[in-house]
């Protein structure tokens, strides 16, 4: 299934741990939600996405996975989301067309405030057309205007596509550039 292998190559790439603390944007159906919850044992995934009818399907797929508090699902919008105090291990997205198009500069400041100093923002995206330098580019554009550094650019071609992931963090390296030495 297309959106399985797609989806399953980010879970692989985001490689959660079992006690990490995950947040995802945008878990539309909750595949990928699936995906991590299996990972974890005392670790918690909490993901929103701002159509109450996709949290709804995330749900009901991720039934066992909420039950156990494992998997933590929201209707909100990321610009006005609120996490307390929680801190994540990581955060990614997957096709959430804000990074790519629009801009992102209230929820990369959101997600910089929940992201443990250590921590990696996952972003993954494709488009029917689109060309992986072009859409890297103008996702490494918006993060840099938030004054964020890219750490690395993967691409994978699955099911015909390709795919970009942008690995990413708050904040510019030491050497004052978007990008390590
Ligand atoms: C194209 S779908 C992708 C769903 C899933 N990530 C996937 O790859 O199959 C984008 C999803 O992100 C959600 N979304 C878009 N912008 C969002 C935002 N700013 N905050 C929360 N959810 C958002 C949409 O409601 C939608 O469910």
């Amino acid at each position: 299934m297309q959106a399985e292998s797609r989806i399953g190559w980010a879970v692989e790439m985001v490689a959660p741990q079992p006690s990490d603390w995950l947040l995802e944007i945008g878990c539309g159906h909750g595949v990928a939600v699936t995906g991590v919850s299996e990972k974890l044992v005392d670790g918690r995934i909490v993901a929103i996405d701002r159509s109450a009818t996709m949290i709804a399907a995330a749900k009901q797929r991720n039934v066992s996975y909420v039950a156990a508090g494992r998997a933590v699902l929201e209707t909100v919008e990321l610009a006005q989301a609120d996490f307390g105090d929680a801190r994540f291990d990581a955060v990614f997205a997957i096709r959430v067309g804000v990074f790519a198009r629009g801009d992102p500069s209230r929820e990369l400041a959101v997600l910089a405030r929940v992201l443990k100093p250590e921590g990696r923002f996952f972003l993954f995206h494709d488009e029917p057309a689109g060309n992986v330098d072009d859409i890297s580019g103008r996702i490494e554009a918006r993060l840099a205007d938030s004054r964020w550094s890219v750490e690395s650019v993967r691409t994978r071609r699955i099911d015909g596509i390709d795919v970009v992931c942008v690995i990413a963090r708050p904040g510019k390296f030491e050497n004052g550039t978007g990008g390590p030495d």
